[in-house]
């Protein structure tokens, strides 16, 4: 309670997101040193051991929470998957960190370095990506890390234009798409519409050119990215088909890129033919080869954006649409409220809507679309959690789960509850201190020196633009993460 108490009576922590948001009465030096609890246990029995309660047995949720109430710490040693005992060269041994506090040592990139660890200790083949390692696997002392980030902030900077225009018109078509299949009777989940919409939306808005200009990127291209996505995070990623069939067929080696090569030399070459513009700028303003700035663009597109999304807005519209508690009265009053006096929907009218703005950060609070976060200490160091410090040793990969994290009962009341006005008013707003979902706090400025994420402010800003939007066309929506059904429309 004592740091939910100091969330609202603290400053926001620096940019840079170091140590120094840390209450000053809880500073390492203060708490006792304890030696690290948990183990690795025996050469591939520990591993396999780990692996097969995290994936089978347990799941990840509750493998982290059993360690936790073993170890009575939220800080200890233990195995991660992947761990392919006949296929490539990974370590599973993590150090893990579940509470705002040990977590936030991830963002400090005086003592962790982020070198292909977006994943883990594994990375997918290079194949993946046209052979060239993207800017989200370079630590921030690689000189190209800063490149292909101010890169890919100038990119968002410059689509900020037709961000709004292209979702909007891409909406349209989403909700004639899903009340077509509505009146029609097809049952068909919501989810590929979405992605479609969330492609087409992106993919002009990034890259400055509209899919239609190639009719089968248009309809094929989510479809390629989805296969890209799935093949490499397969091995790290709890599916759910029967056991031992998963353990056997998905968990057991890494997947090849070739099996993917064709796809995605279709978008390779759809980018390389038509993005000239956007090609130009990281050549002549960025320094990167043609080559490497279009294989980044097409990182930055289909794994952090188009991959990020497809992860994050069903999630957000499924707990809207299960919700039976009068919020969609609220959200509803809320944005036609704001934009009924002939304002319109636009970034400065999304800005004012204080509880869609507060039900998209406690969706990302309570379901982090991109669930681990990884990082390697530099030099030995000693880390803090709320209760102790303990040394970490040089090389060791941290590792944080950030649903356990964003539940820290230190600093969030009733954490597990799912409360739509959490992030309202000046207390509600302190408390985006320490919400992480983007590799940093809400409060945080991505940039060259850090590793949070270059569209930390246009995600919550299009979920919120999704949100109001659906509430502008609909008076209320029922359904689930899988399937959604607009009930009356706005008159
Ligand atoms: C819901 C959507 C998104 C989510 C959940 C998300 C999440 C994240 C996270 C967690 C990271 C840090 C990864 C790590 O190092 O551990 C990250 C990095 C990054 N994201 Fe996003 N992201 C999203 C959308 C976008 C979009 C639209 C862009 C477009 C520019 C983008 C660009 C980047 C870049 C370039 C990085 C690497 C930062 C660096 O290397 O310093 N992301 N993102």
């Amino acid at each position: 309670m004592f740091v939910r108490a100091m969330a609202a009576a603290t400053p926001p922590p620096p940019s840079s997101t170091s140590l120094s948001s840390q209450p000053p009465s809880s500073l390492p030096s203060q708490l006792p040193l304890r030696s690290m609890p948990g183990s690795y246990g025996w050469p591939i029995v520990g591993p396999l051991s780990d692996r097969l309660d995290y994936f089978w047995f347990q799941g990840p949720e509750k493998f982290f929470r059993t360690r936790v109430e073993k170890y009575k710490s939220t800080v200890f040693r233990t195995n991660i998957p992947p761990a392919f005992p006949f296929f490539g060269n990974v370590n599973p041994n993590i150090v893990a960190v579940l509470d705002v506090k040990s977590f936030s040592h991830l963002f400090d990139m005086d003592l962790v370095d982020k070198s292909d660890v977006l994943i883990g200790d594994f990375r997918p083949s290079l194949g993946f990506y046209g052979g060239v390692r993207p800017g989200v696997y370079l630590d921030t002392t690689d000189p190209k890390h800063a490149k292909t980030k101010n890169f890919s902030m100038e990119i968002l900077k410059r689509s900020s234009q037709v961000w709004l225009t292209e979702l909007l018109s891409n909406l349209d078509k989403f909700w004639e798409t899903i009340e077509s299949n509505i009146s029609n009777k097809k049952e068909e989940t919501y989810v590929f519409p979405l992605q479609s919409c969330v492609f087409n939306f992106l993919t002009a808005s990034l890259t400055g050119v509209k899919t239609s200009v190639s009719q089968d990127i248009a309809d094929n291209g989510w479809k390629i990215l989805n296969t890209w996505l799935a093949l490499q995070i397969v091995p790290t990623t709890k599916i759910g088909i029967p056991q031992p069939f998963e353990e056997i067929l998905l968990h057991t080696w890494p997947y090849p890129s070739f099996i993917v090569a064709g796809g995605y030399k279709k978008l390779y070459n759809f980018i390389n033919d038509h993005a000239g513009e956007v090609i130009r700028l990281g050549e002549e303003e960025f320094g990167l080869t043609r080559d490497e700035t279009i294989n980044n663009i097409l990182f930055v597109l289909g794994f952090n954006a188009y991959g990020g999304f497809s992860v994050f807005l069903p999630s957000l519209i499924g707990k809207i649409a299960g919700d039976k508690t009068g919020l969609q009265e609220r959200l509803r009053t809320e944005v036609r409220k704001v934009c009924g006096s002939g304002t319109g929907l636009n970034f400065r009218t999304v800005n004012e809507m204080e509880l869609v703005k507060s039900v998209v950060y406690e969706t990302l609070r309570l379901n982090p679309p991109v669930p681990l976060q990884f990082a390697r200490a530099r030099e030995d160091f000693k880390i803090s959690s709320h209760d102790a410090v303990f040394e970490v040793k040089k090389g060791e990969l941290l590792c944080g789960f950030q649903k356990l994290v964003m539940r820290d009962a230190k600093i969030y009341e009733d954490p597990e509850e799912f409360k739509p006005d959490r992030f309202v008013g000046q207390t509600g707003s302190e408390l985006l201190n320490y919400l992480f979902w983007s590799n940093g706090p809400q409060t945080g400025t991505p940039s060259e020196s850090n590793k949070q994420c270059s569209a930390k402010d246009m995600v919550t800003l299009t979920a919120c633009l999704i949100v109001a939007d659906m509430f502008l066309r609909y008076d209320s929506v029922t359904g689930d993460e899988g399937n959604i059904k607009p009930v009356a429309k706005a008159k």
